[in-house]
Parts: C-alpha cells; structure tokens; sequence
C-alpha cells in the first residue's frame, strides 16, 4: 500500500484519534488521488488507513486507526456499529441520518434512510472510489425499497468531482412520507435541500413543542417544509405561521399542514426583511423558532454571522409576549454554544430583557457528537424565556 510521513503535530492528532491529515501536514507521500494509504509517524510508527487526495486541503480521511484491510467485511462491520447506533430511535420515527461521515468513521458519505428509502451523499474522491464496495453491502443490509444518490455537496468541486442526481436502485416515488413523533412529513429527495429533511432538529422540535400551551401562537422562521411549527400546532397551538424564503419549502409546508389536517400562513419572504418590516405593530407571539442556514461557512465569516443573528434575535424579542419562548439555533461549527449565549446576552441587553435559559439544544443523536472531532459538534441552540 502507499506510504504517507506526517508532521509531528499531524501524528499527534491522529493518535487522539482526529481523522484528518492536511495538505501542509504530510512530509513524504505516494499514492494518486483517490487512492488507499497507510499513514505514519516521522520515526514510521503507524497511525492508521485512509484515502488521499492531494487536491484538496484535506489531503488525507482516516478510515481506520487500526492495520485493517479495507474491503466488504470492513465496511459491514462499519455499518452495523451506526445502525446500532440509531436503534433509540426506534419507534419514534422512520427517517434518520444512518451514516454521519466521519462521525461514523465513513469519511464523506452521508446516508439518510426515509420510510424505507435511501437518500446516499457521496462527498470525496476516496469515498466515490469505495462506493461500489460499500453501497452493494449498505443495500444487502437495509434492502431499502429505493436508493437515490444526492452528491451535491459544494465539497465535491474541491475534490474534482461533479454533481450527481440519479436514482441508484429501486423507485423514488415523488413524495415518501416520514413519520416523527406524532407528526406525518411528506419528503421529496429529488427537489429537496440537504437530503430531504432536516433530521438533525428532531429532538429540538420535540422540546421547543412541549413547552407549547394550548392556543400558543407561534412564529416559525426558516421554517423550511414546516416541521417546527407543525408539531407545535399539534401541541395546540391555535395559530402558526411558518417564513421561508424557498418557494418550494413553502410548497411542501402547505402539504405537510394537510397531511397533518392543520392549517397555518405560510410567508415565503427573507427572515431580516420580514422581522425588521412584517409583524405589525399588535402582533405578538408566545413562542418564535429562529432556525437559518449556516450563515458562518469558515472560520472568517463568523462575526457577520453572529451580527445577523444578534438582529434576528432583538427583532424576535420584540414581538414576544411577556414570557414568550425563543428557540434559537446555529448550524455552523464555526460559531459554538458559548458565541450563541453571548449573542443571545447582547441581544437581550439591547432590548432591556432578561433572559432565562430553558433548554440547550444540539444536533440529534443519529448525528453524532465525536469530542476528538470538534467540527462534528455542528448544530446548536437554546430554549429561552424572555423576561
Ligand atoms: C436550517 S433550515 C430550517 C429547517 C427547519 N426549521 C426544519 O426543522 O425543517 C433553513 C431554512 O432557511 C431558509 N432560508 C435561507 N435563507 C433565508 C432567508 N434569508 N430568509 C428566509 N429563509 C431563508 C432555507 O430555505 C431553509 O428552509
């Protein structure tokens, strides 16, 4: 196999277990894109078997940090200890995230299973050289009713690759539909954005909803296909308007609501516009979901991103009732739980409230949380009661 020297301060990462090996890590190297190597300390020490790609930054993705062979036996093995992981959540739901990249020691792909369906996310150059091993047993072992390929990620131009958008196996009907917690979600993989849904907010929308009162009225922004808001008017609330800017999301909220036999204003507006100008003056909400899009994409953009959640924050504070509820969330690993407390303090300070802590909110755990992978921890928010 090929051998790849690192750094000194690289050896030392990997052998606490972090994954990857930058470009300005590697000291000696062999191997072509894509290909299979053994990565070693400066004294040859080995550290463990990942795949190259010079091209991208990320040079090297560990797949393990034992000497094993990496073929079928492998990845099976692999893919059962995640499947096991989500065996909780079982009877709660039929759609979650089976495979979580490096999280689940699978650099670059993701797969989400929904109501029998694979949506399958392939994001590197090694990864798309180990799918024909890896998917034929992924199939062999889940024998899903279809299997649709979304590699879309931006990652992949980084990685020379082009985007894929094919039906791999079986059907994909246009609509699948999921259940979670109570509530019935149509998902459409073709059109979708991320997989097709957001599984990661599961569980913080099954909190942010037990906090609702019958005849709650809440405001769900960023509301996607509506999953925060439907569960809280499953809750009882009695009125719930869900903004997005994607007319699609929009489209598929309003069938969402349906299926649920709900009813709910959906808004498709910019979430800044709309808070700063919409509300009117007398409107006003016990509960707002603020739920944006990674706003702080590198480290660098991470001030502006938290500037834009700060304003989003003053102008939901100011159409909360007295006691109203905040749910506030970054899905950045860019900005951490302790940027987003600041964030929320400043916000508050500027609208003269106080604040109480509800809930600390982080990604589902069909997304796992690895602490020797700090840029897994990803998803974070909070539960807030204004003052
Ligand atoms: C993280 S997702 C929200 C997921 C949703 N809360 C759920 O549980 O399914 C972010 C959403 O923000 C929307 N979005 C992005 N930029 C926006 C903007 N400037 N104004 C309003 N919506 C925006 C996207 O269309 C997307 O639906």
């Amino acid at each position: 196999m090929n051998k790849i020297l690192v750094t000194r301060a690289a050896a030392r990462r990997l052998r606490l277990f972090f994954p990857w090996v930058y470009r300005t890590d590697i000291q000696q190297a062999t191997g072509d894109a894509g290909d299979l190597v053994s990565v070693h300390a400066p004294d040859g020490a080995f550290l463990g078997i990942g795949y190259i790609n010079p091209a991208s930054e990320i040079s090297v993705r560990i797949l393990s940090f034992s000497d094993v062979e990496i073929n079928r036996d492998f990845f099976r093995e692999r893919l059962l200890a995640a499947f096991r992981k989500r065996e909780p959540l079982r009877g709660k739901t039929d759609a979650c995230r089976l495979v979580h990249a490096e999280a689940d020691e699978l650099p670059g792909l993701i797969v989400d299973e929904y109501a029998g369906h694979l949506a399958v996310q392939v994001n590197t150059l090694g990864m798309e050289r180990l799918r024909e091993v890896l998917l034929p047993e992924m199939a062999e072992l889940r024998q899903p009713k279809g299997i649709y390929e979304k590699s879309d990620a931006k990652s992949r131009s980084r990685e020379g690759l082009g985007t894929e958008h094919r039906v791999l196996h079986g059907e994909i009907p246009g609509r699948i539909e999921i259940a979670e917690s109570g509530a019935r979600f149509l998902v459409n993989l073709r059109e979708s954005q991320k997989t097709g849904f957001f599984l990661d907010q599961r569980r913080n929308r099954e909190v942010t909803a037990s906090y609702v009162e019958e005849g709650f009225e809440v405001l769900d922004v960023f509301a996607n296909t509506g999953a925060f808001g439907i569960h809280a008017a499953l809750r009882g609330a009695s009125r719930v308007r869900l903004v997005d800017v994607s007319r699609e999301a929009l489209e598929l909220a309003r069938e969402n609501l349906a299926a649920n036999g709900l009813a709910a204003q959906t808004v498709k507006a910019d979430a800044f516009d709309y808070l700063t100008e919409a509300p009117g003056a007398r409107d006003r909400f016990d509960l707002v979901i603020l739920d944006p899009p990674p706003f702080a994409k590198a480290k660098r953009s991470a001030a502006g991103a938290l500037k834009g959640l700060r304003h989003l924050i003053i102008q939901s504070l100011r159409i909360l009732r007295p006691g109203g509820l905040l749910a506030v969330f970054s899905c950045s690993h860019h900005v951490s739980q302790e940027d987003l407390q600041r964030t929320v303090l400043d916000a508050a300070a500027e609208r003269g409230c106080r604040i109480e802590i509800l809930e600390h909110l982080f990604q589902d755990r069909d997304h796992p949380y690895v602490l020797n992978i700090p840029m897994s921890l990803y998803l974070k928010g909070f539960l807030l009661r204004s003052l």
